[in-house]
């Protein structure tokens, strides 16, 4: 079995910036309620125009230019997303096209916000079977489209975004992407989902969630997926240089760390000018940290997702 390790990171923001005050003009909130209970302050929105394809292919640009690769380089790419451009083809194919990837295999994974784990997982595993060498592993979300802006309880907490991380085969077996945990639970499918859906309605349907459904869930499932990567390696949290987890309420992640002892000098934290980006969020954080000089090779680094499915899950990498 080969190892992959991630050699780039890149992300992309679409310029408009929505802030908490800004949604105090829109629908009955405050910045301090929707700061104190979530820890967000404001969120990007896309452009008029502006698809997630667009967005993942500039943050794929910057991953390509990190890993001082060029386009042709890549034998597969995943795109994490549940805001596709179009219900077919696949999100990942306009990403190809748009990078003028000739050779590569391309698809989407449908995980919501554990989207990015997911793909990665299998990112990983076309690597460690042989079927490729060179990935990218992509996610990239537009939440605003799929948001109803009069529901309160929702529309305040996403934004829009792209992350994209470059994997590779490596031979050196003290480095890399050490292990993948996935999980989900279909009996939970109502707690977060759409009210629409290509084979159920004529639209795709806005977020429903029953937030504090989610909220339990999330802490509970989380701690024990990154207690499984780090128990699989035989380490304690001590041993991780980095946790950095979705970014979706800080009250969340905050929740995690502290149950299992990560101190908050070891948590990467975007949420405040990210706001959830579902997919998007984990590379956009690993993109951030390393540009930051906080993430450095050899640094063990956790990451854990979940979201609608429920589906959840966490990795253990050393960068
Ligand atoms: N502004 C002001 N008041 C609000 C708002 C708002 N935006 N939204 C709800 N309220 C009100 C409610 O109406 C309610 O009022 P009431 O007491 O008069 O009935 C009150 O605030 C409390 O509402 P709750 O829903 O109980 O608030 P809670 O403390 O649970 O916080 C929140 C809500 C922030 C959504 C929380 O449940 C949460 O973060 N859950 C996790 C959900 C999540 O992160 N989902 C993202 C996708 S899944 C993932 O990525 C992990």
């Amino acid at each position: 079995m080969y190892r992959a390790r991630i050699t780039g990171t890149g992300s992309y923001l679409p310029k408009k910036i929505l802030t908490n005050y800004d949604l105090e003009k829109i629908m009955e909130t405050s910045h301090d309620w929707i700061a104190q209970r979530t820890g967000i302050h404001q969120r990007h929105i896309a452009a008029e125009g502006e698809h997630t394809s667009h967005m993942a292919i500039a943050a794929s640009e910057r991953a390509l230019e990190k890993a001082g690769l060029s386009p042709n380089d890549i034998d597969f790419i995943i795109c994490a997303t549940t805001t596709p451009d179009l219900t077919f083809p696949a999100t990942a194919v306009h990403i190809q096209k748009g990078l003028g990837i000739k050779k590569a295999f391309a698809f989407d994974v449908q995980a919501v916000c554990s989207g990015f784990v997911y793909a990665l997982a299998t990112g990983n595993n076309f690597i460690r079977t042989g079927e490729g060498t060179r990935g990218l592993i992509i996610g990239a979300e537009k939440m605003s489209s799929i948001l109803d802006w009069t529901d309160r309880s929702t529309s305040i907490l996403f934004g829009d975004g792209a992350g994209a991380v470059v994997i590779e085969r490596t031979e050196e077996s003290e480095q890399g992407i050490l292990s993948t945990h996935l999980h989900s639970d279909g009996t939970l499918c109502d707690i977060l989902k759409t009210d629409g859906g290509a084979a159920t309605s004529d639209h795709v349907g806005k977020v429903r969630m029953d937030g504090r459904a989610v909220f339990k869930h999330a802490v509970l499932k989380l701690s024990e997926a990154m207690e499984e990567a780090l128990s699989k390696n035989k380490m304690t949290s001590a041993d991780v240089d980095w946790f950095v987890p979705h970014q979706a309420n800080e009250r969340i992640i905050d929740a995690i760390a502290t149950r299992l002892n990560f101190p908050e000098e070891k948590i990467i934290k975007t949420v405040k000018k990210h706001a959830n980006t579902s997919a998007a969020s984990i590379p956009m954080a690993l993109d951030w940290a390393v540009k930051e000089k906080k993430i450095k090779k050899g640094d063990v680094v956790l990451i854990d997702a979940l979201g609608a499915g429920l589906s959840w899950g966490s990795s253990l990498i050393k960068w």
